[in-house]
């Protein structure tokens, strides 16, 4: 494992039990983001970087009991913690790095990743990875629940334009690695980047 994997995977570990109550409000947003992904019942979906998997159950809703939900993290105490708060009935677990999925070129119909962009030490090689699992016309979801500039003033820092989350730099980067970004959001309760696999 390189060294920035090493330090995602501290940096969550060390979070992983207290992750849930730190953000207690959060459900709506996840539930009203996931509406706007459009699954259908019967769909494969991937939660990367599921964390303690509080996409899961919303996403097994979205595709139903005939529909494959897939939780891959990198951090094990992150999927511990799924276990623990009884989510894990909702989808197959994967220990992996999002940048290596053991998974067949499209079989994927959809990405949900919350929080996971600004944590990808490569985000171009992510992104071309999660194409390669997602068919033509599959959707990717980029959600965090607060916006930018709200997230960088809880972190004590200023937005900047060079952010990985920028609108010109996610657009040329989702473009680069065979996305187009079809919708972009960032208000203070909101981060929503939706792009189709070309
Ligand atoms: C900010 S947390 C978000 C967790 C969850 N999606 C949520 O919304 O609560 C980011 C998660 O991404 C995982 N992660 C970061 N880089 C990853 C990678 N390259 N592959 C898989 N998971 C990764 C971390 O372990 C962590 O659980």
């Amino acid at each position: 494992m390189t060294d920035d994997r090493r330090a995602v995977r501290e940096f969550f570990t060390e979070r992983a039990a207290r992750w849930d109550a730190r953000f207690p409000e959060d459900g709506p947003a996840y539930a009203a983001a996931i509406a706007e992904v459009g699954l259908r019942p019967g769909e494969t979906v991937l939660d990367a970087g599921c964390g303690t998997g509080r996409a899961l159950p919303l996403l097994r809703t979205a595709v139903g009991p005939d529909g494959t939900v897939l939780g891959a993290d990198l951090t094990p105490a992150m999927l511990r913690q799924v276990v623990t708060a009884g989510r894990a009935r909702s989808a197959s677990l994967l220990l992996t790095d999002v940048a290596r999925l053991p998974l067949r070129d499209g079989s994927l119909d959809a990405v949900f990743g919350a929080g996971l962009i600004s944590h990808l030490p490569g985000p171009e090689t992510g992104l071309r990875e999660l194409a390669r699992v997602v068919r033509p016309q599959g959707r990717l979801a980029l959600f965090h629940p607060v916006g930018r500039a709200a997230l960088a003033a809880r972190q004590g820092r200023q937005i900047t334009a060079d952010d990985i989350r920028a609108e010109p730099r996610l657009r040329a980067l989702l473009a680069a690695t065979g996305w187009r970004l079809v919708s972009y959001v960032d208000e203070d309760d909101r981060y929503l980047a939706l792009a189709v696999r070309e």
